[in-house]
């Protein structure tokens, strides 16, 4: 043995690794490259000859999520939705994808309505906001007047106002809820209201479309925009601002850039974005891309 050379050494526990790969047996000691006993009919390495390329397939590794939680921006994907009970609602599931944990100054849920299930109101001194991604829901308002909800209608409820919605069948929400921040002289009013009702706003030197779906007086600490982009398109401006967002994306994929991090995402993906976390995104894939965007205003951050 001592008369072997390194390389020589080398080759041989490499042949040994090779036959102990083939055999299976673990011993090195029958040189037979092909192992006759398999009845395997599969080629060993197949995955690396013939590697599958399917989306899923990719994401299905052990110990991969898409989800990310970072001190400035958060990446929520559906695998890491968690239903539970919403206390005060009844028959409603709920799954909080932003939340002051996070160091948000509001939540972002998703409630699921089920059979003759009823909302519960918020907190004192907290406002809430409602859009309907799936399913119809009759919200009454405190002078019993009811309005039946469908997808991409929304309301908006003003701190300490009375309200129910209900539902019959099953709907899904995304709730948007924070404390409201007074100013003397402004009180928000209910609304309702439906995207597709809302006019498309100028957006000098970009080229998706906006919606607004809150009026933009004071009255109002919070709005939220509808953005639409078409495959190919992208923000042009890098953004770097000292307001925070909720995002979900309601269609199409595309890429996400938050901080110094690149995240493809679609449908179904929500965001979180801390104040002056850099951001932008781009659409991609074939279908438009739609989403909803949390953004507080009109208030002086001191
Ligand atoms: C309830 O809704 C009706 C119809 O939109 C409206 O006229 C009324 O002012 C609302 N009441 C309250 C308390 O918001």
């Amino acid at each position: 043995m001592q008369s072997f050379s390194p390389i020589l050494l080398l080759l041989t526990l490499l042949l040994c690794l090779l036959n102990i790969a083939v055999t299976h047996q673990g011993f090195c000691s029958a040189p037979s490259i092909i192992d006759a006993n398999s009845n395997n009919n599969k080629p060993l390495y197949s995955k690396v000859i013939n590697p599958t390329l399917a989306p899923h397939h990719l994401q299905d590794l052990p110990g991969f999520t898409r989800s990310v939680y970072k001190s400035d921006h958060a990446l929520i994907t559906p695998e890491s939705h968690v239903f539970s009970l919403l206390p005060d609602w009844t028959n409603t599931l709920g799954a909080y994808l932003v939340s002051p944990a996070m160091g948000a100054h509001f939540v972002m849920y998703l409630a699921k309505m089920q059979e003759s299930s009823r909302s519960g109101n918020p907190s004192k001194d907290v406002e809430r906001f409602v859009f309907v991604l799936q399913g119809l829901v009759k919200l009454t308002n405190a002078s019993g007047v009811g309005q039946t909800l469908t997808v991409d209608s929304f309301a908006y409820i003003p701190p300490n106002s009375e309200h129910l919605f209900e539902s019959y069948e099953s709907a899904t929400l995304v709730i948007f809820e924070r404390r409201y921040a007074y100013l003397e002289n402004h009180i928000p009013e209910s609304i309702v209201g439906s995207t597709d009702q809302q006019p498309l706003l100028d957006t000098p030197g970009e080229v998706f479309e906006l919606r607004k779906l809150l009026p933009t007086s004071l009255s109002y600490d919070f709005n939220i925009h509808i953005m639409d982009f078409q495959p190919g398109e992208f923000l042009n401006v890098k953004e770097v601002h000292y307001n925070q967002h909720g995002l979900l994306l309601l269609e199409g994929q595309g890429i996400y850039r938050l901080g110094d991090s690149w995240y493809p995402v679609e449908a179904g993906d929500a965001i979180w974005m801390a104040p002056f976390v850099p951001q932008w995104y781009a659409a991609l894939g074939k279908i438009r891309t739609r989403y909803l965007l949390y953004k507080d205003v009109n208030r002086n951050p001191l």
